[in-house]
């Protein structure tokens, strides 16, 4: 496997644009149903606002894969337990507190990978975390959990849910959750809005670590949007289905952004979890 800064030169098709235009402003609150740049306030005061959060059980569902923390030694466990060594390690180096996890194509492995890795840094005394479900197309976190999928981030955005409402406390633990919210044509007019910038730019007032779980890049502008405005990105792939042309793509796609390192994804039957490996990016041995 090659390291994400020394991807083989080939030519870049990407099938989808990878940004698109800020929606239009007008007067007001919504336009077209779509929250304003003046729906929202600019200081969101995320301490207090987590203070009244709703409590939810960790319950998450039966197959899910996620990690246990009363069962600690089972893999993927220890795989991910080493991941977040590395993780923590790099915010030693660098301003690191907002993660996207992506990949090129579906079904690579972006929710199970985002969802354990921030299981692993919660179980970390006093290292607040929220997992953000930023795939609002097909999202899938909230069924892991077995929590409702709205209100979430698009209600939110849509100025139909205070955050307080959209971030849920899982009971007895440093994780938070942030659902996709209810389904929307929109997603990347949505994303372009001005509040997710303020939002994201102040989750770290709040959580140690953000990790946003997102489409793949290959069939959405998304996960370049939402990586262009965190602070480093992890692509996963997914041993025996990612090619490497789809991953050239996917890395040239990511351009400029900050791409901390590779998860290679190896689930087979068999051999669950075998072959879980992360790779140091270029920042991290300088
Ligand atoms: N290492 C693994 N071990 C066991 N099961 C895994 C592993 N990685 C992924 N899976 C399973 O494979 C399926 C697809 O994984 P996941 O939903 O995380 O992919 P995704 O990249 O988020 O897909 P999408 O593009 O649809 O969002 C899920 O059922 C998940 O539990
Ligand atoms: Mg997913």
């Amino acid at each position: 496997m090659r390291r994400a800064g020394q991807m083989p030169e080939g030519e870049i098709v990407p099938s989808a644009p990878l940004s698109a235009p800020p929606p239009p402003v007008e007067n007001g609150r919504f336009r077209n149903g779509v929250a304003t740049a003046e729906a929202h306030p600019t200081s969101l005061n995320l301490p207090s606002i987590l203070s009244k959060c709703e409590e939810h059980p960790f319950n998450p569902a039966p197959e899910s894969h996620l990690i246990d923390l009363h069962r600690p030694m089972e893999t993927p466990s220890e795989e991910f337990r080493s991941l977040r060594t590395k993780l923590n390690y790099m915010q030693t180096l660098q301003s690191l507190h907002t993660v996207v996890v992506t990949s090129a194509s579906p079904a690579e492995g972006k929710s199970f990978t985002a969802m354990n890795l921030a299981l692993a840094e919660s179980h970390l005394a006093d290292n607040l975390v929220l997992i953000a479900d930023f795939d609002l197309r097909r999202p899938t976190l909230h069924n892991l959990l077995q929590l409702d999928r709205s209100p979430g981030i698009s209600d939110y955005l849509l100025g139909e849910a205070p955050l307080e409402k959209v971030i849920k406390r899982i009971s007895g633990s440093n994780l938070y959750f942030m659902p996709a919210g209810k389904a929307i044509k929109n997603p990347l007019e949505l994303l372009n809005l001005r509040e997710v910038k303020v939002l994201l730019d102040e989750l770290h007032t709040a959580f140690n670590w953000t990790f946003f779980d997102t489409p793949p890049l290959l069939f959405s502008a998304d996960a370049n949007l939402i990586s262009a405005v965190t602070d480093g990105t992890i692509l996963v792939v997914r041993i025996g289905s990612t090619t490497i042309d789809t991953i050239t793509r996917a890395v040239q796609s990511l351009n400029e952004n900050n791409v901390l390192g590779v998860v290679a994804n190896g689930a087979r039957a068999g051999e669950l979890y075998s072959k879980y490996t992360y790779y140091y990016s270029k920042k991290e041995e300088a």
